[in-house]
Formats: structure tokens, C-alpha cells, sequence
């Protein structure tokens, strides 16, 4: 979908040409500068008892005489906050998008003052209504028909709205490349399958692409993250993606992906039920080459380091068994208690081979633990971080980015659970705390470096209906990085 502003009086909505109007409304009482043929319709409805002045509410019209859009849509917005106008935005386009319209003009009608946020997050609910996986599903309805969207607005917003609009496009050009990416089975989106996306994005995006295979992880001594992979047929891919746009020899930012392409559990085997759900184990991963996608489609003058181990989780005979012993990159060795606790194994490693990079500040994102969707459930990620100022910027970013995160605790009491008779440490400790203890493990391996935690396993996929990847937490990253660029 393409996007762009477009010039228009509050009061001159029934004239603009489209083939569909939206009318995002804000505030208790029906806006006075509607124009006779909106404002009827709209009083109608309310007399009707079809529509109320409340968030949620939408009307559709189709023909209204004296408005020369084809078709109306009215949406409430409450108060207009960003969050509620996106709701809005989204409504909308749902009621739109199984018809005939090409071109579409939202405009915001109540007082609202729009902001880039406003515009930006119009993209993101246009893109999200309309979104629907078509890889491996020759049934699935075709794409709608909705190419051209406007936004309208006095000729003192347009340059803002803009702005916001263009960031908007880049965020959601990232948010569903990783949709897609988590999205794909198992079978498809393999760690081999990850490289090649990587490198098909390093093509059409400017990202310098490297991948190391068993060999490269063996001679730097990543014998964590191998020791997941050895269980798999598939191999192994370390997969290192770059985006230089900033200054020459500055500190990069780097991002650390969890990129399971499937999680069993291993011998530690997982339940069978909905275990399907585990080829979104890699949603990190797919997440780091979202955001390098939306900041290098905005040219951010920022240098970015998208860092993913991927590789597969199974049961084997050559699987790792439960009290295997295994020296990570660090030199520490780590006893693996339970083989389904595999995600901490490949990052710690990562997160070693992250240091070579002197970066500025590493996060890492993972769907690690069951414990952080029992905590926050699918609203907010779990954020995890020693670094006051750090934890303060994610968390700015994802209120900004309408992507919220919440800051867990990482209090050295966490720790004493990770205690191993015959190694370093142990992979898991007891349930309680669960998603504490796992960043806890990471913070182990994070040394001196500047380093945060996401755990998205609540928020990077949805089950039921609605099943599927959301792309999150690009926005929230992409936030983040774009604050750090020049
Ligand atoms: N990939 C899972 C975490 C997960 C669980 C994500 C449910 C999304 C939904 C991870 O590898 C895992 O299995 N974690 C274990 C850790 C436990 C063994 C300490 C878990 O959460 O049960
Ligand atoms: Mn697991
Ligand atoms: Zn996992």
C-alpha cells in the first residue's frame, strides 16, 4: 500500500475523491465542523441507536447523497490518543477492505491535533487489517484491493504527518517480514532458510550478510549453541547481518535473535498439544531482520549489527541429554538440566561473540520462557536489564511505538537457583521466577557489555483465531535504534 498526506479543509470532507472516506471521530458530542451530508447521516445513526460517540463504535454508509466518496466509514476514537486512533484506523480498514475500494482518505474529525505518531500508527493499522499469510495457501482469499491511502491535513501538519508516515511504512515493511518469517513452517523456515531470507534482505536492502555454518561455530568454541544444534539434521547457521549507515568507526548497536527455527524441547520433550506452535520459536531472530529491514529502508544514519543463532531443537541419538555438560564460547560450562531450556544455550554464545563488536549497547530478544507469558500474558514484553538508562530508552520506545514492554527484576537472589554440583552453572533453576532465572542466565554472559533483554514469548505470536506471528517487537526496536541514530 502506498501512503502520503493530502491538503483538505476540516470542513471540506464530502468533496475529496476517493473511493473511500474515513472519518475518525474523537470526543463525546458529534464534531460541528462535519459537513450537512456527514453530520446527517451520522445524527440518523445515533437517533437509530446504530452508533454512539464512544471508542469502538464504527458506522458504514454506502452512497451518501452530496458526498462524493463511494463509501463512508465513521470511526470512534475516544479521546484520540494515538493508541485508540490506531484502534480506529484498524476498524475502518476492516470494513473496507473485502469491497471494491482502490484509494481511501481517512481524516480526523472532533479537534484532534494529529501528530508523526498519528500518522505513523495509520500505517500500522492499515498494513495489520489487511495482512493475511498467502505463502503456503493457494486458497487463501486474495490480497484487497485498497492500494492508495490519504491521510488529510492542514498544509502546517503535512510536513510532520509526512514524516510519520514514512517511518510508518518502514516499520511495517520490517513488522511483516517478521509476520511472514514466523509464519513459515518449520520445514520451510529452517536455519537454512533463515540464512537465505537474510541474504535476500541484504540484497534488496543494502545489508552486508554473513552466515557461519558448524565449522566457523566450532573453531570459535561456541560449544553451547552446538550442542542444541546436535540433535537436528539441520544444519547449523550463525547468521551475523549489517547495517553501516552511521558513522565510520562508531559503536554499533547490536541485536541478538533466538532463532529456533523448532523448538521439541529435545529429549526434555515438550507435550504434544499445540507443540505446532513452537515453529514460532524463532521469532527474535525474525524480529532482528524486521528492524535492520525498517532502518535500512529509512537509510538511519545509526550502525546496526543483527546477530542470530539458528538452529533446531530434537530429540535424538545424538541429542544432548539431561546432566550433559557443555563449554560455552565464554569458557564457562553450563550443566543442561532440561533440554527444553535450549534458548539461553544459543544466546549465551551470541552474546560472547557479540563482544568482538565493542558495541554501544546489545539487546537480546527471545521467546524464552512460558514463565514471562504467565507474568504479563500477550500485552507486554518483558524487558530485563541492569542498565537503568537502557531499560528507560526500550521502555520509551515500545510506549512510543505503541509496542509496550515492563521491566522484570534481575536482583541477585535470582541467581543462587542456576547453582550446578558439576559445572559452572545450571541451565534452569526452579519454576518459580521462571522468565527471571532465564535472564539471570543471560546476564552471566552479558559481562561488561551494555545489555538488555526482551523475553517476547507472549507477545511475538498469537494462538487461537487469530493464530500467527505479529511482528512484534520491530516497532518497539525500531524505535529504539532510530532514537540512537545521528
Ligand atoms: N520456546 C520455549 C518458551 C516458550 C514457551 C515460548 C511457550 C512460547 C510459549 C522455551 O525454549 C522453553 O521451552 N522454555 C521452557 C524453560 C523451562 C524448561 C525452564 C519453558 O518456558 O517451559
Ligand atoms: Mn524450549
Ligand atoms: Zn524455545
Amino acid at each position: 500500500m502506498d501512503f502520503k498526506t493530502q491538503v483538505a479543509a476540516p470542513n471540506g470532507l464530502a468533496g475529496l475523491t476517493a473511493d473511500a472516506l474515513l472519518v475518525v471521530l474523537t470526543g463525546s458530542s458529534l464534531p460541528a465542523e462535519l459537513e450537512a451530508p456527514l453530520a446527517e447521516v451520522l445524527a440518523a445513526a445515533v437517533k437509530d441507536g446504530d452508533f454512539a460517540c464512544k471508542p469502538g463504535q464504527c458506522l458504514y454508509a454506502h452512497r451518501v447523497t452530496g458526498v462524493k466518496a463511494t463509501r463512508v466509514v465513521f470511526a470512534h476514537a475516544g479521546d484520540g490518543s494515538v493508541k485508540a486512533w490506531r484502534k480506529a484506523v484498524g476498524l475502518g480498514v476492516v470494513q473496507l477492505k473485502a469491497g471494491g475500494s482502490k484509494t481511501l482518505v481517512v481524516a480526523a474529525a472532533g479537534g484532534v491535533e494529529l501528530s508523526a505518531d498519528h500518522a505513523e500508527a495509520l500505517v500500522a493499522a492499515a498494513e495489520d487489517a489487511v495482512y493475511l499469510y498467502r505463502q503456503t495457501k493457494p486458497s487463501a482469499p486474495p490480497a484487497p484491493k485498497l492500494r492508495s491511502v490519504a491521510l488529510a491535513c492542514t498544509k502546517a501538519q503535512q510536513a510532520a504527518l509526512a514524516a510519520g508516515l514514512e517511518r510508518g511504512v518502514a516499520v511495517a515493511a520490517g513488522v511483516t517480514l517478521a509476520r511472514e518469517l514466523a509464519n513459515s513452517p518449520g520445514n520451510l523456515a529452517t536455519p537454512t532458510g533463515l540464512a537465505d531470507a537474510a541474504r535476500q534482505l541484504g540484497k534488496s536492502h543494502g545489508l552486508k550478510v554473513e552466515v557461519l555454518d558448524r565449522k566457523d561455530a566450532e573453531k570459535l568454541g561456541m560449544g553451547s549453541f552446538l550442542a542444541v544444534a546436535q540433535g537436528s539434521a539441520e544444519p547449523p547457521k550463525f547468521i551475523v547481518a549489517r547495517w553501516m549507515g552511521g558513522t565510520k568507526g562508531a559503536a554499533p548497536v547490536v541485536l541478538v535473535g533466538k532463532g529456533i527455527t523448532f523448538d521439541t524441547g529435545g529429549i526434555s520433550i515438550k507435550p504434544s498439544a499445540e507443540m505446532d506452535e513452537m515453529k514460532f520459536d524463532m521469532g527474535g531472530a525474525a524480529s532482528v531482520l524486521g528492524t535492520l529491514c525498517a532502518v535500512a529502508q529509512m537509510k538511519a544514519k545509526v550502525n546496526l549489527i543483527g546477530v542470530i543463532p539458528a538452529c533446531e531443537n530434537m530429540p535424538d541419538g545424538k541429542a544432548i541429554k539431561p546432566g550433559d555438560v557443555v563449554t560455552s564460547m565464554s569458557g564457562q560450562t553450563i550443566e543442561i538440566l532440561n533440554t527444553d531450556a535450549e534458548g539461553r544455550l544459543i544466546l549465551c554464545d551470541a552474546l560472547t561473540y557479540a563482544e568482538r563488536f565493542k558495541p554501544a549497547v546489545v539487546v537480546d530478544i527471545a521467546t524464552l520462557t512460558g514463565a514471562c507469558v504467565i507474568a504479563l500474558g500477550h500485552h507486554r514484553t518483558g524487558l530485563f536489564s541492569s542498565d537503568d538508562a537502557l531499560a528507560a530508552e526500550l521502555l520509551a520506545a515500545g510506549e512510543q511505538a505503541q509496542d509496550p514492554a515492563w521491566r522484570m527484576p534481575l536482583d541477585d537472589e535470582y541467581d543462587e537457583g542456576l547453582k550446578s554440583h558439576f559445572a559452572d552453572m545450571a541451565n534452569v533453576g526452579s519454576r518459580a521466577g521462571g522468565a527471571i532465572t532465564a535472564a539471570m542466565f543471560l546476564k552471566r554472559f552479558a559481562g561488561k557489555l551494555r545489555w538488555a533483554h526482551l523475553d517476547i514469548a507472549g507477545t511475538a505470536w498469537k494462538s487461537g483465531a487469530a493464530k500467527g506471528g505479529t511482528g512484534r517487537p520491530v516497532a518497539l526496536l525500531t524505535h529504539f535504534v532510530l532514537s540512537r541514530a545521528g
